[in-house]
């Protein structure tokens, strides 16, 4: 495994370009697999996430060409060759459980998909997914097996579609009831979804492949039913998430980045809180440029939120830069109960970050009495110490990095499979930035089994079920 040594101090200065998003692209591939129709997309972000998806997909019968130099995929899924998701990926990531809608929507045989993975920042539960696809008229129940559990579905009749109300605007939920509504027979209305623009991207896709879907004002989407696919090209949007990852990065250096593909529309809530705290931007026709204003001011309340709200993805590294702000501000986090672990590392480094049960800021959310460590008040500006750090979770591992590039002295980074994940040439990018960065390679044996996957190997045996292969 590589370990990244970082020595802090040095501003972040010149320019990088945003990779495709990982959370649109990943699910524009499931959606691909509804048709048997080619399709084409370009800004394929060449990442961990892409990688298993794409692993995943092939198993059931997707042909995939990918030019990982170009950034270009041509991917075509003519027959499905199995409905049962391999066991081998529970739990590598968001991916498998978004099958069972896409699956539904291509199928009539029965569907089997491991549990679902995926950074661990909280239960992630995915009864949500399950309400909504049980009202469209699938059948799905959670079997405990020998080793662990598993999903298996069906529609032998087909779909109907159906009024659904989800209970909290959960962005994979949105998805998996959109996937499955788009071979359903009739109408099918989704109130209180998620909007966020990855949706809204799998909308457009969707759109060009054939569905007929709106998305009012009011969170409320809308889509008739089709079988009628056509070929589609699309070019997948810039990851705002690494977008304003770089940002803040380049702020908390105090450098000066050009962010190419940085789009202004989907990072106004993070602009905001950035001009709050006194960072400096320039927004042009084909992305941000990120600068350091002189000091920066805390005294922020930021609330993570769905989409238009304050990304829970942005969350991780804007904590490390309210650690150079001076005075004290509040983060809640909103959107998942348990996603301030890595704050334990940064106070290690020297940061003053204090956790609270409670919610911080006025407004209470799920979380309030839950007892979960859901707010933090930090206090700056803290002069932060290199250490040696093991990355926990994708996001987590941006945030370390960045308080490494802050940090005085050398830090050595593990665990970068994390980060390989979500983020495209992470090393090229810190040194064309000029970061003082180095890769070292550690002599461990490397286990292809578990390049992606949180915990340990997935050395499972397929195993059978009515004589086909799980
Ligand atoms: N939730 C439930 N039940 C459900 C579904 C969700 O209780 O059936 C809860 C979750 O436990 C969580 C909240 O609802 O507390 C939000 O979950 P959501 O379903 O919106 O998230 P997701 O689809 O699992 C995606 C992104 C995350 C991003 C969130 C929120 C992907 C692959 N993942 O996760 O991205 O944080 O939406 O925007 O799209 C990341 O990229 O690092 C990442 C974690």
């Amino acid at each position: 495994m590589n370990v990244l040594k970082i020595t802090g101090g040095t501003p972040l200065k010149g320019h990088v370009k945003t990779a495709g998003a990982k959370n649109a692209i990943t699910k524009l591939l499931v959606a691909s697999l509804l048709s048997d129709k080619k399709c084409t997309f370009y800004n394929v972000p060449n990442i961990g996430d892409v990688d298993v998806t794409v692993a995943l997909c092939q198993e059931l019968g997707m042909e995939v060409k990918w030019d990982r130099e170009m950034g270009r995929m041509e991917v075509v899924t003519r027959e499905l060759k199995t409905s049962y998701v391999p066991q081998r990926f529970s739990g590598s990531n968001r991916i498998p459980i978004l099958m069972i809608g896409a699956l539904l929507g291509r199928t009539d045989q029965d569907i089997i998909v491991p549990t679902a993975g995926g950074c661990l920042i909280g239960r992630r539960p995915v009864d949500f997914h399950i309400q909504a696809l049980e009202q469209l008229g699938a059948t799905i129940e959670y079997r405990e097996m020998k080793r662990e559990g598993a999903y298996f579905a069906h529609a032998h009749h087909g779909l109907e579609g159906a009024n659904i109300t989800l209970s909290y605007p959960s962005v994979g939920a949105t998805e998996n009831t959109i996937l499955a509504a788009i071979t359903a027979k009739g109408t099918t209305v989704i109130r209180n979804s998620a909007i966020e623009p990855e949706i809204v991207e799998l909308i457009l896709f969707l759109q060009k492949l054939g569905a007929n879907i709106t998305i009012d004002a009011d969170r409320t989407i809308r889509i008739q039913g089709t079988r009628r696919f056509y070929e589609v090209e699309h070019t997948v949007i810039p990851d705002r998430i690494e977008a304003a990852s770089w940002g803040m990065a380049a702020i908390s250096t105090r450098g000066r980045v050009f962010v190419e593909g940085a789009q202004h529309v989907n990072m106004i809530t993070f602009l905001n809180k950035i001009r709050e705290v006194g960072g400096g931007f320039d927004i042009k026709s084909n992305g941000i440029e990120f600068f350091y204003d002189g000091p920066l001011q805390g005294g922020l309340h930021i609330e993570t939120d769905v989409h238009p709200g304050f990304m829970t993805d942005w969350q991780q590294p804007f904590v490390v830069l309210l650690t150079q702000a001076t005075g004290s501000s509040v983060v809640h986090e909103t959107v998942y109960e348990n996603r301030f672990g890595y704050t334990e590392t940064l106070r290690e480094m020297g940061a003053d970050v204090s956790s609270f049960k409670h919610c911080l800021g006025g407004k209470c959310c799920r979380f309030s009495s839950m007892g979960y460590s859901h707010s933090v008040i930090v206090k700056g500006s803290t002069h932060l110490i290199a250490r040696d750090i093991k990355i926990p979770d994708l996001r987590a591992g941006f945030a370390y990095i960045m308080a490494a590039l802050i940090a005085s002295g050398t830090s050595h980074i593990s665990g970068l499979t994390f980060i390989e994940r979500g983020y495209e040439g992470l090393y090229k990018k810190l040194v064309s930035l000029g970061a003082q960065v180095e890769t070292l390679r550690r002599e461990e044996k490397r286990d292809q089994t578990n390049l992606y996957f949180n915990s340990a190997p997935k050395l499972l045996e397929p195993i059978l079920i009515d004589d086909r292969v799980f």
